[in-house]
This record gives C-alpha cells, sequence and structure tokens, in this order.
C-alpha cells in the first residue's frame, strides 16, 4: 500500500497516510441496508468477481443508526462491515450526517434550510440541514463521535468521508439562524459597517445600512439583489459548509488520528457551489464526483476539463474518483444509457488524469426509493448484464494498472486560470448576456488544447504560474489586484498570455473596474473595450482573418498593441478584435470576441508554438493522451474517444492488452490503452 502527503491544513506539513487501497481503488458505494441479508453474500461475491477493492459505507444511514434521540443500533453496520472485512474490501466509511434522521426533524424542524421564499424544506429529502444549525451540529458531531469511538479501529474502515456532497441540496438557506450567521461572518470580514457599505456600494438605491443588525441575506426580493453582496452570500455559504465539515473533521482526527479524511466535491460542468478549491486544503485527499451530462455530445471533453480542474485542486497529487456511474442517472432529463465501451473509457479518463481510484454510486441499483432508476454496478437485470460484464473487466484494468498509483501527470507549460469566486461574481450580477456561460470559453479552450494533445494545467489565479509558458485568462470575469499584477510580472519575464472578453471586469467586491474593460489587464493589453455588444442567439459577425464571432463582441480601442484580426462587418466593422502586445520578453494578447472553435484552435496554437511547446506524443485527433510519470517509469494514456481505430507513437507495453508496442499502438474504436513507456519496458 502506497502512502501519500496529506492536503489537510489542521496537520502538520508533509504528515502521511496509508492510500485506502493497493493499486487504484475500484468499487462504490454500498448501501447493504437496502437489502436483506442474503443479497449481502452475494454482494461480495460478486465484488470479488469484479476486482473491487473499496466501498463507501453508510452515506444515507443515520435514521438506521440512531434510531432515537440517543439511541444506537449498531448491529447491522457490525456485521456489514466484518463481512466487508473478511472478504478482503476496504470501507471508506462515511459519517452519516447527510441525511438527518426523521425523528430529530419531527423534534427540531429549525434546522432545515429555508428557501430565498422563506418556505422551509419538509422532510423527504436529503441534506435536510443547514450548516449555521447549533442544534444539528450538536446532534451531528454526537453522530460522528459515537461512530468513530465504534469503529474508528475496525481493520476495514480505511478512511472516512465526511457527510456527502455538502452544499449540493442544502446549498442556500435563508433562516434567521443562517441570517445571524452571516452578520457574524461579514464583521469579521468587514470589521465595520461602514466598510461594508463602501464595498457593496450601497449608495445605490439608497441601500445605505447602519449597522450588521440591518443586513440581511438575499432573500426574495422585487428585482436584482446588490452584486457583492450577492457575492459575500456565496463566500459566508461556502464558507459555512467548509465550518462544518472541519467540525466533523476535528471529532473524527481526535478519536482516529490515523485515518484519513475527505469529503466528496461536485466539480462538473458548472462553477460549482463551493469554493472547492480552498476546500482542497483541508482533505487529507481530494475526491470528486463526476457525471456527464447524456444529451451533450463533448462530454468526454467535459470530463476532461473537470478532472484537470480537480488535479489543479489537488496540487497535481493523486485524488480520488468518488462517485461517477456505470450507466444512466436519473436527473436528467432523459437518462441515456452509456454506451459499450463508455463507462471504462470515462473512468480511465480519469485515471489519466491523476485518480487513483475509480468509485461508483452504486454497487447495486436500488429497488424502492428517490434513485430507483439510476444505474449501479449490480443493474436490475443481475450480474448476467453487458453493465455487470464491463464492470469486471474494468475490474481487471485496474489491477493491471496498480502500478500507476502513486504516480503523477507532470506539471504542465500551459495553465488555464479558473477560479469559483470569479464565477460567482459573474452569476451573482446581473450580466450583459444570458448567454453566456462562464464556464464554456475555458472549456473551449482546454477543448482546443487537448485536441492537439497538448498537456494543461487548470489552477487558480491566486496559484503559482512558475514555468507555466502559456497563460490563458478565459472569461476570468473578478480579478484581483495582486492576481493581475503577478500576471503582468509573469508575462514580461517571457510568458505568452492571452486573455478573453469578461476578464477582470470586477474586483473583489463585484464592482465594474472603471476606465473600460478588461479593467484589471487594460495596461498589461494595451487595450480597452468602450462597451460590451453581445450578440443574440442567431447572430454572428465575420472577422477579417476568416473567422466568426458568436455570443460576444466588444467596441475595442488599441493604446499600445498590434492588432491581428478586425470586425468585418456589422456595427463594429473595422475595428480591432483580437490585439496582441509585447511585454518584455513575453507577449499578451487579447480576444474581445467568442471566435468559432477553428479560430480559436488557431490562436492557442499560435502561443504553444511560440512557447515552443511540443505534444505530449505524436497522435492522431480523436485520441485523448496524457502521461503519468512515476518513480520507475511513465504511462501514456491513449483513449480512443472516435468510431475509428486511431495511432500513437509509443513504444513498451500496454498495461491494459499485455502487449509490448514498438513505435506505434493503434488504438481500437472506442478502446483504451496505457502504455508503461521505454524500449525494454
Ligand atoms: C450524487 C450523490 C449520490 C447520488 C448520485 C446520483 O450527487 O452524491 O448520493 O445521489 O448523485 O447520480
Amino acid at each position: 500500500m502506497h502512502s501519500f502527503i496529506s492536503h489537510s491544513s489542521d496537520l502538520p506539513a508533509g504528515t502521511r497516510f496509508d492510500w485506502p487501497s493497493d493499486g487504484i481503488a475500484f468499487g462504490g458505494d454500498y448501501n447493504p441496508e437496502q437489502w436483506p441479508e442474503e443479497v449481502w453474500r452475494e454482494d461480495v461475491e460478486l465484488m470479488r468477481r469484479a476486482g473491487v477493492t473499496t466501498v463507501t459505507v453508510g452515506v444515507f444511514s443515520w435514521g438506521l443508526l440512531e434510531v432515537a434521540d440517543g439511541v444506537y443500533e449498531w448491529d447491522r453496520m457490525d456485521r456489514v462491515l466484518d463481512l466487508l472485512h473478511a472478504n478482503g474490501i476496504g470501507v471508506d466509511l462515511a459519517t452519516p450526517t447527510a441525511a438527518p434522521p426523521v425523528w430529530l426533524l419531527q423534534a427540531h424542524p429549525e434546522i432545515a434550510p429555508v428557501t430565498e421564499t422563506g418556505v422551509r424544506y419538509a422532510q423527504g429529502g436529503r441534506l435536510g440541514w443547514h450548516p449555521s444549525s447549533a442544534v444539528f451540529r450538536r446532534y451531528a458531531l454526537r453522530m460522528v463521535r459515537a461512530l468513530a469511538e465504534r469503529y474508528g479501529t475496525h481493520p476495514a474502515v480505511r478512511m472516512w468521508h465526511v457527510g456527502n456532497e455538502l452544499g449540493n441540496e442544502n446549498h442556500r438557506s435563508y433562516d434567521p439562524e443562517t441570517a445571524a450567521a452571516w452578520r457574524v461572518w461579514l464583521e469579521r470580514r468587514y470589521g465595520d459597517v461602514e466598510t461594508v457599505n463602501a464595498a457593496w456600494g450601497t449608495e445605490f438605491w439608497g441601500h445605505r445600512v447602519g449597522s450588521f443588525a440591518e443586513i440581511e441575506p438575499p432573500r426574495f426580493s422585487s428585482t436584482a439583489h446588490n452584486p457583492g453582496l450577492a457575492l459575500d452570500f456565496a463566500r459566508f455559504t461556502s464558507d459555512a459548509l467548509l465550518a462544518h465539515y472541519e467540525a466533523e473533521r476535528a471529532v473524527l482526527r481526535e478519536v482516529t488520528p490515523r485515518l484519513p479524511i475527505t469529503t466528496n466535491f461536485m466539480v462538473m460542468n458548472n462553477p460549482g457551489t463551493d469554493d472547492y478549491a480552498r476546500w482542497a486544503e483541508e482533505v487529507d485527499i481530494v475526491a470528486n464526483d463526476h457525471y456527464t451530462i447524456g444529451s451533450d455530445p463533448l462530454r468526454h471533453r467535459e470530463l476532461s476539463f473537470s478532472a484537470d480542474r480537480v488535479r489543479g485542486m489537488a496540487g497535481g497529487r493523486p485524488w480520488l474518483l468518488m462517485e461517477h456511474s456505470t450507466s444512466a442517472v436519473n436527473w436528467q432529463s432523459v437518462n441515456r444509457a452509456k454506451s459499450p465501451g463508455e463507462m471504462t473509457r470515462n473512468s480511465l479518463a480519469h485515471v489519466a488524469r491523476g485518480a487513483d481510484g475509480v468509485l461508483f454510486f452504486q454497487w447495486r441499483a436500488s429497488t424502492a426509493g428517490a434513485e430507483q432508476f439510476h444505474s449501479g454496478m449490480v443493474p436490475h437485470a443481475g450480474a448476467e448484464t453487458r453493465q455487470f460484464r464491463e464492470v469486471t473487466e474494468l475490474g481487471a484494468t485496474l489491477r493491471a494498472l496498480a502500478e500507476v498509483q502513486g504516480s503523477t501527470v507532470p506539471r504542465a507549460r500551459v495553465a488555464i486560470l479558473f477560479d469559483t469566486e470569479a464565477a460567482w461574481a459573474y452569476t451573482a450580477a446581473r450580466t450583459p448576456s444570458d448567454l453566456v456561460r462562464i464556464v464554456d470559453l475555458p472549456r473551449a479552450v482546454h477543448e482546443a488544447l487537448s485536441a492537439r494533445h497538448i498537456a494543461v494545467d487548470v489552477i487558480r489565479p491566486q496559484d503559482d504560474l512558475t514555468g507555466y509558458d502559456v497563460v490563458v485568462v478565459p472569461t476570468l470575469y473578478l480579478a484581483r489586484d495582486a492576481d493581475a499584477a503577478k500576471l503582468a510580472a509573469h508575462t514580461a519575464s517571457g510568458a505568452h498570455v492571452v486573455v478573453s472578453y469578461l476578464s477582470g471586469v470586477v474586483d473583489e467586491h463585484n464592482r465594474v473596474r472603471p476606465g473600460g474593460y478588461p479593467g484589471a489587464f487594460r495596461e498589461l493589453l494595451g487595450v480597452h473595450a468602450e462597451e460590451f455588444v453581445p450578440l443574440f442567439a442567431d447572430e454572428s459577425v465575420a472577422l477579417d482573418d476568416g473567422s466568426t464571432a458568436t455570443l460576444w463582441t466588444e467596441r475595442l480601442v488599441v493604446t499600445d498593441a498590434e492588432v491581428l484580426a478586425r470586425y468585418a462587418d456589422g456595427d463594429l466593422a473595422g475595428l480591432p478584435a483580437l490585439t496582441r502586445r509585447t511585454v518584455g520578453a513575453g507577449t499578451a494578447s487579447y480576444l474581445s470576441a467568442r471566435i468559432d472553435a477553428d479560430a480559436l484552435a488557431r490562436l492557442v496554437q499560435d502561443l504553444v508554438e511560440r512557447a515552443g511547446i511540443a505534444p505530449i506524443a505524436r497522435a492522431d485527433a480523436g485520441l485523448e493522451i496524457t502521461r503519468r510519470v512515476g518513480a520507475d517509469a511513465s504511462y501514456l494514456f491513449a483513449i480512443n474517444h472516435d468510431g475509428e481505430d486511431r495511432a500513437v507513437d509509443t513504444s513498451g507495453v500496454d498495461l491494459v492488452s499485455g502487449r509490448a508496442v514498438a513505435g506505434r499502438l493503434v488504438v481500437p474504436a472506442g478502446g483504451v490503452a496505457v502504455v508503461r513507456e521505454g524500449a525494454n519496458a
């Protein structure tokens, strides 16, 4: 079993834990309480057949463990853990606090979140608590302590899983107790109320407040709330949820100092409701849940982007894919089954981008309850199915990749800057176009680079930029002064930087930086936009380099930059669209429009060539290529997302097929390969 260094700031730097499995962790959420005990015996038999190493147990089981206030029933959990241990399966034990028991909700309805329109959540769902509830905290920590004392030394237990997706169903609450906690948070952040007034610009509509007591959460009102207030409320909520995690962590740490602790993030195709890059500093292992959107034809690319975001949060270290699905989910409008091979490609793509575990929600598809039609590793139709056969094959593939565990994806030379706070700032305001979604351009840039097999990291603007010869700043709506200054210095030292529209528009209080957009980067770029000119859904504008803009254009003024392309028609005809300025040893380009995919690809390719960055390997389009590097070997991942066979130049041994590769590997349509590289590998 490998050891790994904890991320968590509550421990001395360099603290190590054992990785929860030998090799790559494989398994999923296991909810045996939904089944009679004879099914458990079949479960472990099938788990062994599939090569399951790790299961997450007890996620929503509070109501079954604490059956009445202070009355615990452990028998079933005892038997489950013993059975798993007897079968060599490790347990990621969840604190069951994600779903409060019915008796607690009945006795204390005030623990439930309240919507912005003032409706208290009723019982019947999950995450029916808000993190500012003192009563909830007291009950939750008592439960956590009881669980840790009972099972902290059980030999099956390898790690702790705090709650579940904190902030998923309970990502905002507008109840009076939350309002009080929000005021305390504001007082701590700003010191006095005049500073709050100044930061938010409460002169507007005469919204001045005379004391913290007069500040309310952004409840339902006649129109939009102040963007500074709304952004701070998002920050506060993320902090309140994190504080709940930290409170559970403190109990677990005290009782079981030798077990690693995590909670599962939700880094997917959205900005996110929690500031996970910040949360990553508080978990021992970064763990993520990822679900593809079946109707998105480019969902595998979204997956790669999300996985790279997670690796960025993990500081490049191995992380855990805590949940994904074997096939359909049950919460999209059409819950499309995954195509044959898609689950394996999805799983391997996470591993390719640094995951050392592939877990699913859930082991066995439920027959009762709200997730009846969600796929499982064992579907309703049982084990003699395509789905379970593919699960078993995946288990075998991951076993063959055991030596990859502990290797890492080397730091790339290209970085995309992405910041959750910046995304919140954008969604907290009424912005010029609802058609522009803040993850779209970062994702498109990531796609353009990945399609050319260029390694890329997705990091925060606050992170260290050393070694990034190309830095892309796509729709980074909010930029702090210090980060803008750092980017300018980094450019001058030789980096090639491209900043897009809707970047650096506001400061950390969500106030527009006056003097023209993109305020924070204006000087660096030698341009400013006088006016945003967003386009309607069916509109497009030609540029004189042959490309086309949709969704977004700007009236741009050049003060000190070379014009690379101009608008060719429409209101902006003849005005600059794309510029570049030489800054010291580097260059700073500005993209004022949402250009088509080919033009975007040419733009990034040009920067990559200027910086002399080579692809990870020479490979056909349609292959996803990454490399992980370990102490003794490096591993080339090639995932074929195409309907045709595709080739990559490499030599070594393909660990998936066991075959030697000399010079060139053909990856069959829809197939995967992981080559331990080297002539004698
Ligand atoms: C996740 C959640 C799981 C399950 C899954 C279904 O968000 O953590 O418990 O509900 O979604 O896709």
